[in-house]
């Protein structure tokens, strides 16, 4: 096990399209994944993807499969290491909503996403993985995905009047608050 420190923006490593993943099922992809759900799990992340810990793979993780006890309404996302990811839109519709990012830490942002996309990929195994998702699991998997293309969430805003500090924006927020 090993936690790794978060690449932060500004980091020219994030901004690079990186490369499939060709070999499955090996000792180093595995440690790879375990290494990135430690990360994540210690910076209470909803996900991470592998350029943020320098590493230039398409592989991202997300998801958990126990409720978060400080938000016992956000919808269950499932535990998922996700490889060579394709996201497909379903439908033309977007919707708005707050994002952070580990990489941006202190900050928050209203970024438009899909509403609903198909993703497909493969699991750790080499097996494909495709789902179908909509609201708050959809924005993870596109959020996530946008860090294998060297995306930021900043990068997709439109509307910097709704982008700033958490503390300011959420007063009273748990400082360990999911990115
Ligand atoms: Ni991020």
């Amino acid at each position: 096990m090993a936690i790794h420190s978060i690449l932060k923006m500004g980091d020219p490593r994030l901004l690079r399209a990186v490369r499939p993943v060709t070999t499955f099922d090996t000792d180093v992809l595995r440690q790879l994944v375990v290494d990135m759900y430690d990360t994540m799990r210690a910076a209470h992340g909803a996900g991470l993807a592998a350029p943020q810990i320098g590493v230039d793979l398409q592989v991202v993780v997300f998801g958990s499969d126990e409720p978060n006890p400080r938000y016992p309404d956000r919808p269950l996302v499932p535990a998922t290491v996700l490889i060579n990811p394709v996201i497909t839109p379903i439908g033309s519709d977007e919707e708005l909503d707050w994002e952070g990012c580990l990489s941006v830490p202190g900050l928050r942002g209203r970024v438009p996403r899909w509403s609903r996309i198909r993703y497909a990929g493969f699991d750790l195994q080499g097996r494909p993985i495709e789902r179908t998702a909509e609201g708050f699991h959809a924005r993870v998997v596109q959020h996530e995905c946008d860090h294998l293309a060297g995306i930021l969430y900043p990068m997709r805003m439109r509307d910097f009047t709704q982008f700033g500090f958490t503390e300011v924006l959420f007063p009273g927020m748990v400082p360990d608050q999911d990115d």
